[in-house]
């Protein structure tokens, strides 16, 4: 992916990672450094910190530009865009709470859509030509058959959060660009180090930070919702990925723009589901620890089970994940206790 100009001085492919000082950002900024390319953040801040950025650059031994800028505005963009020759984007740059979209979808509607819009006005305005879009698999509803594939139908969204990256992966299939929309089940852990991670101002509403957050004690204890669904032990089912390597399928997916014109879905996910219970004591079992929990009523919007066939990313990038539960439990633990 190298290139060289006519002074024989290696110059590396630059790419855009708005968002890329948040949780899977700066994982992945963290891997396309390792594999050769020039990441540019852009990120407002608005739910990490900078922390991050140095963290990255401790990883790396590299000095990371950065730009602190809001990714709706076209102006401040455009203008990024047309100074920086780039190669393509990661485009991050989203609100991630199910729970605060439902509270307030506008919220949600005007930063997740309005800055896709910007992004591809820019790449429109600046030639250039290749996107990787993070989606996720609540695109796919409450699906009817498992695993869901690519063609899995998108059911009705369960949250005006899950709409918006329905909505999104729409605009890049009517858009000129080239995309990879990554479809992300749910990721978890954090690099060896424990020196980047999830720094969001959120009230951590997934299972694995609450397991973390129960077991440094901020918490009392985590309720399961629901132990009367329809699996072996009456838990949800998901399919928890490791950050680490859902960072390197961005990498693989830049190649494949820059290699190959096209637009592309993918699953990003390990095909195994994982039961509520099943995590928590993979976490105690890792991490020799006890987790208090108790068992509550279901909570709305929650689906039954979820999980990726993985057979299209892995004949398409030769992707697939390669870190355990273990590993995940364990990094989370050290990141909790490091954060
Ligand atoms: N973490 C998950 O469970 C998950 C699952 C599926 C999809 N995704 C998607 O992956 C992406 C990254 O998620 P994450 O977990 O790293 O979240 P994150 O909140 O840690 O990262 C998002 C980053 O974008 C920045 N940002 C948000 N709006 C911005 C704007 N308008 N301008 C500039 N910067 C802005 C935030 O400051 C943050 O650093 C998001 O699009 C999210 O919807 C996440």
């Amino acid at each position: 992916m190298d290139t060289w100009d006519r002074k024989n001085i290696l110059v590396k492919k630059k790419i855009i990672v708005t968002g890329g000082a948040g949780y899977i950002g700066s994982h992945t900024v963290v891997e396309l450094i390792a594999a050769g390319f020039t990441p540019i953040i852009i990120d407002n801040l608005c739910n990490t910190s900078v922390k991050n950025i140095k963290g990255v650059e401790k990883i790396t031994g590299e000095e990371i530009k950065w730009y602190n800028r809001d990714c709706t505005n076209t102006e401040e963009i455009n203008k990024i865009f047309s100074e920086e020759k780039i190669e393509g984007v990661i485009h991050f740059a989203a609100y991630k709470s199910v729970e605060e979209s439902v509270q307030n979808p506008q919220k949600y509607y005007d930063n997740n859509i309005g800055s896709l819009e910007v992004i591809l006005e820019s790449m429109r305005e600046n030639n250039v030509k290749n996107i990787i879009f993070s989606s996720s698999c609540t695109v796919y509803g409450s699906p009817d058959i498992l695993p869901v594939t690519e063609n899995s139908p998108f059911k009705k969204a369960e949250s005006p959060y899950g709409e918006t990256k329905q909505i999104c992966e729409g605009m890049l299939k009517v858009d000129s660009c080239n995309s990879v929309s990554l479809r992300y089940f749910n990721p978890i852990g954090s690099h060896s180090s424990a020196l980047i991670g999830d720094c969001s101002s959120d009230k951590a509403n997934n299972l694995i930070p609450i397991i973390t957050e129960v077991a440094i004690g901020k918490r009392k204890k985590i309720t399961v919702f629901g132990d009367d669904y329809n699996t072996p032990d009456g838990t949800c089912i998901r399919d928890y990925i490791h950050v680490v390597d859902l960072a390197k399928s961005h990498v693989l997916a830049m190649n494949l723009l820059i290699n190959k014109e096209g637009k592309h879905d993918f699953n990003i996910g390990t095909g195994i589901g994982v039961s509520v219970i099943d995590a928590i004591k993979a976490f105690e079992k890792t991490n020799n620890l006890s987790i208090n929990y108790s068992i509550g009523p279901r909570r709305r919007g929650d689906i039954e089970q979820i999980y990726a066939n993985g057979n299209l990313v892995k004949e398409k990038l030769g992707w697939e994940a390669k870190e355990t539960l273990y590993q995940a439990m364990k990094s989370a633990w050290e990141w909790e206790k490091n954060k």
